[in-house]
């Protein structure tokens, strides 16, 4: 099964906007296995965004993701990287359709409240960037008899 990972940035966390976005992909259908409240430190961020060093908004981009904390999480289900990046819209939130999360909460392309993979290469790398291997879980949801 397909893994992705998303994170609620600063802008999005201190809005009160994680229950909104984890809701949304747990209705959705998709199965969280793994999220914590975190800092981010220059270093992870410098990593993370590292393919976009060359751009003039890079630190601009580190600076805000360091800011304060985010909400990094490991989603899974079928075709849930490509899925999550429909469900969340467009970069930049005032061109993203409304029923996105973007297009929904966001007006600024530099607060633009989450981030997801967009490709299994990257959702591998981040994932391992965020979470060490105890820390995404396997699981059954049906184990349980009170889950039909
Ligand atoms: S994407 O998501 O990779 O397809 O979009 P991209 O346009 O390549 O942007 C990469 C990340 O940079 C952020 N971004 C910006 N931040 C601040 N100012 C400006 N002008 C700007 N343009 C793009 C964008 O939100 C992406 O961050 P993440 O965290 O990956 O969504």
């Amino acid at each position: 099964m397909e893994r992705t990972f998303l994170m609620v940035k600063p802008d999005g966390v201190q809005r009160n906007l994680v229950g909104e976005i984890v809701s949304r992909f747990e209705r959705k259908g998709f199965q969280l296995v793994g999220a914590k409240l975190m800092h981010v430190s220059r270093e992870l961020a410098e990593q993370h965004y590292a393919e976009h060093k060359e751009r003039p908004f890079f630190g601009e981009l580190v600076s805000f993701i360091t800011s304060s904390p985010v909400f990094a999480m490991v989603w899974e289900g079928e075709d849930v990287i490509a899925t999550a990046r429909k469900m969340m819209g467009t970069t930049n939130p005032a061109e993203a359709a409304p029923g996105t999360i973007r297009g929904d909460y966001g007006v600024e392309m530099s607060r633009n409240i989450i981030h997801g993979s967009d490709s299994p290469e990257s959702a591998k790398r981040e994932i391992a960037l965020f979470f060490s291997e105890d820390e995404a879980l396997t699981y059954d949801k049906a184990v349980n008899q009170w889950v039909y």
